[in-house]
């Protein structure tokens, strides 16, 4: 069913399976504090980089849709295996029918847009979740813009526990961090420019730099999805003028707000506006 065919104001909508999406908020809260922001974290149904596209798809959609009926003009999909999976079909299906005047974004396009000028030697290497991996959306989206770069993906499926269980920084990450960059490496020994395309990874980045050679470039995409929202806006003036821009920032989970507040610490250095809803 329709959600509304009226242009609406509101926050921008960040959509995360769980906790991780907070790295992308926090950069986009850096960047352009001036905007309001609500954060879903799908963190009852977390994680989504070992589900199927059908699953991932769905639980996607229901996501933007609450975004959208609780009012947000642009949602912006922080997660990537969402993005690999599911943002496609909601641009392509969904928004039309949907309200075609909202935007859905993701993360991929725009850590892809600035790889180009990132390496060298035209071998970039990505780390990410199985399903982010096996989505190929990361080699296709980087060949569309530049072909002559080769992209070689290694699944990382413990880091995202690694980090949730706020293990990051103990010795006992370390296994599996070195783990999965040497055997990236051993595939391309060419590779200059390592892709962090989870959520999640920015918080591992002083194990990753550790067991990376020091002549590779670590691309961790805050900064860039951040940068590219910014350029977004500003060349969308319509879409800007809907967001409502009072610098505040709310949070929603499928988990207990406790949790969500207990876990989130380790994302955010500061106590969050939480409440619990329900999807699907
Ligand atoms: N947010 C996910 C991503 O960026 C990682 C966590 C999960 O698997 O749900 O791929």
């Amino acid at each position: 069913m329709p959600i509304s065919t009226v242009p609406v104001q509101g926050p921008i909508g960040v959509f995360d399976s769980g906790y991780g999406g907070l790295t992308i908020l926090g950069k986009f809260r850096e960047l352009l504090p001036q905007y309001d922001y609500l954060y879903l974290g799908d963190n009852a149904r977390t994680p989504y980089g070992t589900r199927s596209f059908e699953v991932v798809y769905e639980f996607t959609l229901q996501a933007v849709r609450r975004l959208f009926e609780l009012g947000c003009p642009l949602v912006i999909i922080a997660c990537n295996t969402a993005s690999a999976k599911a943002l496609r079909s909601i641009q392509q299906n969904d928004l039309p029918y949907l309200d075609p005047s909202r935007r859905v974004l993701g993360v991929i396009r725009p850590t892809a847009e600035c790889i180009g000028s990132i390496t060298k030697t035209r071998h970039v290497g990505l780390l990410a979740t199985a399903g982010t991996v096996k989505s190929g959306s990361y080699p296709l989206e980087i060949r569309k813009l530049f072909p002559d770069i080769q992209v070689t993906g290694m699944a990382c499926p413990l880091w995202v526990p690694l980090v949730e269980n706020n293990e990051a920084d103990s010795e006992g990450a370390d296994y599996f961090v070195y783990k999965y960059i040497s055997r990236l490496l051993a595939e391309d020994s060419a590779i200059d420019t390592l892709i962090l395309g989870c959520t999640h990874y920015p918080l591992l980045i002083n194990k990753i730099r550790q067991f990376t050679p020091p002549h590779i470039r670590l691309v961790s995409q805050g900064e860039y999805v951040s940068r590219s929202l910014r350029d977004y806006l500003s060349r969308h003036p319509e879409m800007d003028g809907r967001c409502l821009k009072n610098g505040r920032c709310e949070f929603l989970t499928t988990e207990s707000v406790e949790k969500f507040r207990e876990c989130a610490s380790v994302f955010m250095k500061q106590d969050v506006d939480v409440r619990s809803i329900t999807l699907g």
